[in-house]
């Protein structure tokens, strides 16, 4: 019997998912998508050639990986066809391998705009990708999916019935000019492509693969903390990150996800606005932020950087029960003279417990036993503390510069 893994993040995204899911794929059949949008930035680099994707599951680096982008995304087409047209430039064929559900929601011109004049207003430091009011209609029941593209009659009928709500919003509430509901129409009918070779029924073909015992990957997007049940609300993003997010968000039971990997980065990052207890304002925290390369590969912001918080990883533990821990860039740690992590906290402050900096390379070391023994002993305090082992530890932004244990 094949095995199933969800692989996700545990705190504000960002934790290097991606190079993770593009390890494991070489072994796996099928990879999935559950939630989020392009929004995503997972950057992975193969023969040192950095390749960032946001819509596409990571697997599609690999041949023989088939690739699903399931119903719980919210799908800008244009950015979609563009990342296809670029992966195909390098060789990659979607042919027979990649899948959308038909009921994806779509991103709308109309969305990217709201997303940007209402976050002026309520000032998230949301990625300006039109998500949140993507969901918002998802949930308002009023949605363009993905399999209204095989009917373009009534397809025209609910664009014009939409883009006239956006314009109400627009025009009487952020005094922003409305958007022309044929040119919203012609966009999306210009990527109607998309729904003709690519367009399934997600649970009906996740089925067919259960049944034909195929393994599959089920990949999160940005993190626990960003959750729009769980995470630090209202400074998250607007889709189910967590665990529960795979079973809505492809139409699988929670019964075929076998094996959970949850993803931490040996400290901690955050992009846009909301609480971050452990944030450093100091020298360390601009050592992390050039060490680690820390800007979004969505938006290019630079990201707040701070010490790893031990309690809020063992929540996000039990809130996705994790089955195994994946701790990433553990080299960005390598020229710190201190090291703190968060144990605790008093009134609301952050309670620290320090360790001595290694203050040697860990850079690419591929064996536990290899790392340094301050290393290691920094990696089993988080073990003990969060009750869950590190099976993965990566050591550099490459496919091999990682310890599997
Ligand atoms: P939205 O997802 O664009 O609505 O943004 C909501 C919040 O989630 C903002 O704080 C973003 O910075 C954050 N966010 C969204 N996607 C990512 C990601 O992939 N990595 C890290 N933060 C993200």
């Amino acid at each position: 019997m094949s095995e199933n893994t969800l692989i996700l993040g545990l705190q504000w995204g960002d934790e290097g998912k991606g190079k993770i899911v593009d390890n494991l794929s070489e072994s796996i059949d099928v990879v999935c998508r559950f939630q989020g949008g392009h929004n995503a930035g997972h950057t992975i680099k193969v023969n040192g050639q950095k390749t960032v994707l946001h819509l596409i599951p990571s697997g599609i680096l690999h041949n023989n990986t088939k690739c699903l982008i399931g119903n719980g995304v919210v799908l800008a087409l244009d950015a979609l066809y563009k990342e296809i047209k670029h992966l195909q430039a390098k060789g990659i064929s979607f042919k027979d391998r990649f899948f959308i559900s038909s009921a994806c929601s779509l991103i709308l011109p109309t969305h990217i705009t709201l997303d940007i004049v209402k976050d002026k207003k309520e000032s998230i430091g949301t990625t300006g990708r039109g998500i949140g009011p993507a969901y918002e209609d998802k949930i308002g029941r009023r949605a363009i999916r993905l399999g209204d593209l095989g009917d373009l009659k009534s397809l025209k009928e609910k664009i014009y019935s939409l883009v006239k709500y956006h314009n109400r919003l627009l025009e009487n509430i952020y005094q922003h000019k409305p958007h022309d509901a044929d040119e919203v129409f012609n966009e999306v009918v210009k990527y109607k492509e998309l729904h003709d070779k690519y367009c399934i029924d997600s649970p009906q073909t996740m089925h067919q693969w259960i049944k034909n015992d195929k393994s599959i990957l089920f990949e999160g997007a940005q993190g626990t903390l960003l959750d729009i049940d769980h995470g630090t609300y209202p400074y998250v993003t607007s889709s189910s990150t967590t665990a529960g997010g795979v079973s809505t968000g492809l139409g699988i039971g929670p019964k075929f996800i076998d094996k959970i990997i949850g993803i931490t980065k040996a400290y901690t990052t955050r992009v846009g606005e909301g609480p971050f207890p452990t944030e450093l304002h100091d020298e360390s925290g601009s050592m992390l932020a050039q060490k680690g390369n820390e800007f979004g590969a969505t938006t290019g912001r630079p990201r707040r950087c701070g010490w790893l918080d031990l309690v809020l990883l063992k929540k996000a533990i039990f809130m996705n029960s994790v089955t195994d821990l994946c701790i990433t860039k553990l080299d960005v740690l390598d020229e710190m003279q201190e090291i703190k992590v968060c144990t605790n906290y008093h009134n609301g402050v952050p309670v620290y417990k320090n360790f001595e900096g290694w203050l040697a390379k860990t850079e690419g070391i591929t064996t536990f036993s290899d790392l340094p023994e301050k290393a290691r002993l920094y990696i089993q305090f988080v073990e003990e503390f969060v009750e869950c082992s590190a099976s993965i530890i990566s050591t550099g932004p490459s496919r091999n510069q990682t310890i599997l244990r």
